[in-house]
């Protein structure tokens, strides 16, 4: 049995971090909160709270629409918050982000907007098996209306992609390939550089989800030069809601419309509507304007701890999880990525994941049980459900030893 890691340092940065969150300092059946459900929902920190109750208090309006100062300050508002989240990924130019519910809108966006009018019976749209179900169905969907075919790349037993599979699956009637950056259920982190340089050489267009990735490292959207990428805001300390659609601009002024509707027309008459350019023309309706606002606040928090300083102290922090996890009587890890991030997946032999995470909830401890949205990485471990455990910066090495020891709870109640 490999010796667990010694616990990382918490940095001086990320020490009160815990203190900003007022939720972490409640109590759960009587016991501290143990957080460890971040890959499903992170929680808010006191600023994005803030920026939310401001906004509601001293701005709310509609926006793009009013001349009035409250709908001007909301507008300003919240397009400087896609100027933002623009500068944040490091996109070529704001316009190319289109605020969405997020990750699984964004990419119904995409196979309905972009695919879907290019696609004819026969071509391929190329996936891994590693993929939430919001990269799974709505390609799915789009195969069943037109006659197209899904192809899954595999993966290998530690739960690494098999790059040179995923490679050889690109063919000349691929006409997209989507692939998640970081598993949410086991935590691989795939190579997306390789993936999407081979993509671009064949012209393939590429969709990361990079709904797992963007909260724990950087994303850096010249230097990967991807077609689309997609993420949700609540898994990053923002509102649920709200997320985005990264796309190319070149690629968005090729996309029909999503949805019809107010603000994303140039002109309407009853023969005929012309639209606006991206990102509006995918944008109908009154959008989650105080989401976009705490979108801003949550990206203004983390970029003040420091992406570098949080990418290292989770890193650290999710392997030492890793590390003990294996170590722990009756425990077996899904998967053991050769990188990992964020979520650290495991069964045991005396409970059911359920059981794991009824018991640990009695603790004060909180994870996800079940197929996180993966039944078919479940399928390839044979198995149905995980326990799965993942962090966020405000999680400590205590919490990791916390459930360590709810998990020897567990074994005495059902071993
Ligand atoms: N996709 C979210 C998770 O992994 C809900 O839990």
């Amino acid at each position: 049995m490999s010796e667990p890691h010694s616990p990382p340092q918490v940095p001086e940065s990320l020490k009160k971090a815990r203190d900003a969150f007022p939720i972490l300092k409640r109590t759960v059946n009587g016991k501290p909160i143990v957080y460890l459900d971040n890959a499903a929902s992170t929680q808010k920190p006191q600023p994005v709270i803030d920026a939310i109750s401001h906004y509601y208090s001293h701005e709310n309006a509609n926006i793009h629409r009013g001349v009035h100062l409250l709908s001007t300050e909301a507008t300003a508002a919240y397009e400087a918050a896609r100027g933002k989240l623009a500068r944040y990924l490091n996109a070529n130019d704001e316009s190319e982000i289109v605020f969405t519910r997020g990750a699984t809108e964004s990419i119904n966006l995409v196979a309905h907007s972009f695919l879907e009018p290019i696609l004819q019976p026969g071509d391929e749209i190329l996936i891994s098996c590693l993929e939430h179900h919001a990269n799974i169905v709505p390609w799915q969907l789009l195969c069943e209306r037109t006659g197209a075919q899904l192809k899954v790349a595999p993966i290998f037993d530690n739960g690494d992609l098999d790059v040179d599979a995923y490679l050889s699956l690109m063919g000349p009637r691929t006409k997209l390939a989507g692939l998640v950056h970081v598993s949410n259920a086991i935590g691989t982190v795939n190579p997306i550089e390789v993936i999407i340089e081979a993509a671009k050489a064949k012209d393939i267009p590429i969709l990361i989800d990079a709904a797992q990735s963007v909260q724990h490292m950087t994303v850096n959207l010249q230097a990967l030069d991807c077609d689309f990428l997609v993420f949700s805001g609540h898994k990053m300390f923002m509102p649920t809601g709200i997320g985005a659609l990264y796309g190319k601009r070149s690629r968005l002024d090729q996309m029909r419309p999503y949805q019809g509707g107010g603000d994303m027309i140039a002109h309407v008459t009853f023969d005929k509507t012309t639209f606006k350019k991206p990102p509006s023309r995918f944008e109908a309706g009154t959008p989650h304007i105080a989401g976009g606002i705490g979108l801003a606040a949550a990206i203004d928090y983390i970029e003040a701890i420091g992406r570098d300083v949080i990418h290292e102290y989770e890193s650290q922090l999710i392997t030492y999880a890793a590390d003990r996890l294996k170590a722990a009587p009756g425990v077996r890890l899904i998967g053991e990525p050769t990188n990992r991030s964020g979520a650290v997946s495991f069964v045991m032999e005396s409970a059911h994941a359920h059981d794991i995470g009824t018991i640990l909830d009695t603790e004060g401890i909180a994870i996800r049980s079940g197929h996180h949205c993966c039944e078919p990485l479940m399928g390839r471990f044979g198995i149905s459900a995980t326990a799965r455990a993942s962090i966020a910066l405000y999680n400590t090495p205590e919490d990791i030893d916390a459930l360590v020891a709810g998990l020897a709870k567990v074994n005495q109640l059902f071993g």
